[in-house]
C-alpha cells in the first residue's frame, strides 16, 4: 500500500508533539519535515533542533525535505538531529553526487527532490545511488498550493525507468496531494505520498489519512 507522509508544515507549531502524536496514532508511515533556507526558497522554517526534539518524542521515520541552496555544510546538524531520509534538491546542489555520498556514507537514507520545471533526465545517472525521488508537484516555498496535474505523467515516466532499470527506488509525491488528487498520483505509480494541509488542516486525523490510502 501506499505510505503516508504528512508534513509538519501545516501543524500547529505550537502544539508540534501533540500534532506528531496524533498522525503518529492515526496510522502516518513517516514524518515529512520542510526546511526552508530563504534563499533556494523564499520563505524560512525550521532546522535541526526542532528535527532533534522531534526525533525524541515519535518513532514516525524522520523525512527530511532540504529547500535549502548547497546544503553540504549543514548536513552533519541534519544527520546528528535523527533524520532517517534527507532529501536534497537537485536544483540546489552543484556537486550532487558527493551530497549524497555524504548522507549515504553517515547510514542515512539519501533522496534527490525535483522542481516541476526539472526533467528526470537529469537523475539518470544518479538514480541507482537513491533512496527515493521525491517529485515535486508544486513550486517548493509553501504549504496548500494547487497540484499542478504534468506531475502525473512524470511519475509514470519514472515509474517505467525504475521498472525498467530493475531499481529499488521509491517515488515521493509532495504538494497539493489530497483526496481529490491522491487516487491519480497513487494510480500513476506514485509510493510514498506528502500532504501537508490534507492532513494537518482537518479535524479527523484518522478519516484524513484513510482518504489519501483508499
Ligand atoms: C512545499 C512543501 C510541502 C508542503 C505540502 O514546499 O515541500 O511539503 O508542506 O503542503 P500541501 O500538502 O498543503 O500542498
Ligand atoms: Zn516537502
Amino acid at each position: 500500500m501506499v505510505q503516508i507522509a504528512p508534513s509538519i508544515l501545516a501543524a500547529d507549531f505550537a502544539h508540534l508533539a501533540d500534532e506528531v502524536a496524533r498522525v503518529e496514532a492515526a496510522g502516518a508511515d513517516l514524518l515529512h519535515v520542510d526546511v526552508m533556507d530563504g534563499h533556494f526558497v523564499p520563505n524560512l522554517t525550521i532546522g535541526p533542533p526542532v528535527i532533534k526534539a522531534l526525533h525524541a518524542v515519535t518513532r514516525l521515520p524522520l523525512d527530511v525535505h532540504l529547500m535549502v541552496q548547497e546544503p553540504d555544510a549543514l548536513l552533519p546538524a541534519f544527520i546528528d538531529a535523527g533524520s532517517a531520509n534527507l532529501s536534497v534538491h537537485v536544483e540546489a546542489c552543484r556537486h550532487l553526487h558527493r551530497t549524497i555520498q555524504i548522507i549515504k556514507e553517515a547510514g542515512v537514507e539519501a533522496s534527490v527532490v525535483l522542481n516541476p520545471a526539472s526533467p528526470i533526465s537529469l537523475l539518470h545517472d544518479i538514480l541507482p545511488e537513491l533512496h527515493m525521488v521525491l517529485l515535486m508537484s508544486v513550486n517548493p516555498g509553501f504549504g496548500g498550493q494547487q497540484f499542478i496535474p504534468a506531475t502525473l505523467n512524470k511519475i509514470r515516466a519514472l515509474k517505467q525507468e525504475i521498472t525498467e532499470r530493475q531499481l529499488s527506488v521509491q517515488i515521493e509525491v509532495d504538494g497539493g496531494v489530497n483526496a481529490a488528487t491522491a487516487p491519480l498520483v497513487r494510480a500513476a505509480g506514485a509510493d510514498v505520498l506528502v500532504a501537508g494541509t490534507a492532513v494537518f488542516g482537518k479535524a479527523d486525523y484518522v478519516q484524513a489519512i484513510r482518504a489519501l490510502q483508499a
